[in-house]
């Protein structure tokens, strides 16, 4: 079954929890696909761990679409959402729906993704759904604003929780089918997601959300950092560690290939 953004709302209503993990080349992501995975996020974060950067601001579109191009030719059966990386889409509506746009038709992605809630972003979220592109939202900690922010929890105080609630509510008005929600208090994403009729998708945000997302490397321990709320299932880069250091070994030793 091909999943599309309107599983994701029906989901939500039958308290079903929607499962998201992100993917950057074809072989993660025909894993992904294959395990059930509902949706699959070619994440910006993609810049940190597949090109290696410090933020995700360097990221362009080109960069994006080609590793968007790889996912989906491993991805059958998941919701496919590709990112906007920065300063593709922040500087008018116009400039959205060309980068939305170009996503859409060169990767033949199901949805994209972009950050922040403020009025001129509900706007363009507004004007790319009319045009016929879904959006998925996301609040809270917004890596894009790093600058800004650092990458600390957002919403401590009552003014700051209240601000990205009433960011996530004009993203529903706007027309987004989803919303994700990173590293802000849990009673503040159970706010959220009790506040809204689209599904929230949580990461640090607690257990109260519709679904949770973790970046793919950070799940199969192949970096050398991850942030406090991620979780490691696999010790990836000990067991890659170990298994070329067993074929260096072997080659240096004469041992592989066996003699024939
Ligand atoms: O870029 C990314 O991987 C993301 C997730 C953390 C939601 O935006």
């Amino acid at each position: 079954m091909l999943i599309t953004p309107q599983h994701l709302i029906q989901w939500k209503q039958q308290n079903r929890a929607i499962a998201v993990l992100t993917a950057w080349d074809y072989a993660i992501a025909s894993i992904l696909d294959r395990a059930g995975i509902e949706v699959i996020l070619v994440g910006d974060s993609l810049s940190m761990v597949a090109l290696g950067h410090e933020t995700t601001l360097p990221l362009t579109l080109d960069e994006v679409i080609h590793h968007a191009k790889a996912v989906r030719r491993g991805v059958k059966e998941a919701l496919l959402v590709v990112d906007l990386p920065f300063l593709t889409y922040q500087e008018s509506w116009q400039q959205a729906m060309h980068s939305a746009g170009r996503i859409l038709k060169e990767t033949n992605a199901g949805a994209v993704k972009l950050e922040g809630g403020y009025p001129a972003i509900a706007e363009t979220v507004a004007r790319l759904v009319q045009a016929g592109i879904p959006v998925m939202g996301h609040v809270g900690l917004t890596p894009q604003s790093v600058r800004q922010t650092g990458f600390r929890q957002q919403g401590k105080s009552h003014e700051a929780g209240e601000k990205i609630v009433a960011e996530a509510i004009s993203l529903e008005q706007a027309g987004a089918f989803a919303v994700v929600i990173e590293h802000v208090p849990a009673d503040l994403a159970k706010t959220i997601t009790e506040s809204l009729t689209i599904p929230t998708i949580g990461i640090g945000a607690g257990i109260h959300c519709d679904g949770q997302v973790l970046v793919t490397s950070d799940v199969l321990g192949l970096g050398t950092w991850k942030p406090k709320f991620a979780k490691t299932y696999l010790d990836l880069n000990a067991l890659i560690t170990q298994a070329v250091q067993e074929f260096g070994e072997e080659v240096r030793a004469h041992k592989f290939p066996p003699e024939t």
